[in-house]
């Protein structure tokens, strides 16, 4: 069923770039559940439990972009073969321990993505497509705020104090 008041090429771009950040967003939970069960060291309980929390919010974000494609007629696509291939975050290395690194690595995949999901509500709004963009302004904050959660362990003065 055509979507009213949307073109094609708006509903194309839509999709592709859903299923684009779906991809990379099915890596870093991924990512994230790597350092839950690995990590060890100072904070381990907090930072333990708190990359846990973390996976699940991004999870129901992977879900809304997912459903999201149906809604606009496409195909969803997030096994871990077509995932492998489409991701454009960086492999997460499976011999980490300490919470530093694992803090750091996290940080570091959630900057990208949150800077991918921010090029995304430019790439659809352009296309005309506000509802997709809503979506990823709201997963966007989400990021942002869970990135500051997990990098605040670090205990870095903050940048622009
Ligand atoms: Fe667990």
């Amino acid at each position: 069923m055509p979507i009213k008041g949307l073109e094609d090429n708006a509903i194309k771009t839509s999709i592709n770039t859903l299923n684009a950040r779906l991809a990379d967003t099915i890596s870093v939970r991924l990512a994230l559940k790597q350092a839950h069960w690995n990590v060890k060291g100072p904070n381990f309980i907090a930072i333990h439990e708190l990359f846990d929390e973390v996976a699940a919010r991004v999870a129901t974000h992977e879900d809304t972009m997912a459903e999201q494609v149906q809604t606009l007629g496409g195909q969803a696509v997030g096994t871990a073969e077509a995932v492998v291939k489409a991701t454009k975050v960086k492999p997460y290395p499976t011999d980490l321990v300490q919470s530093e690194d694992h803090i750091r690595a996290v940080c570091d995949r959630m900057a990208d993505l949150g800077s991918r999901v921010r090029n995304a509500i430019t790439e659809v709004t352009d296309a005309g497509d506000d509802d997709t963009a809503d979506i990823f302004v709201d997963y966007s904050r989400q990021l942002d705020k869970d990135l500051w959660f997990i990098e605040s362990h670090l205990g870095e003065a903050p940048k622009f104090a």
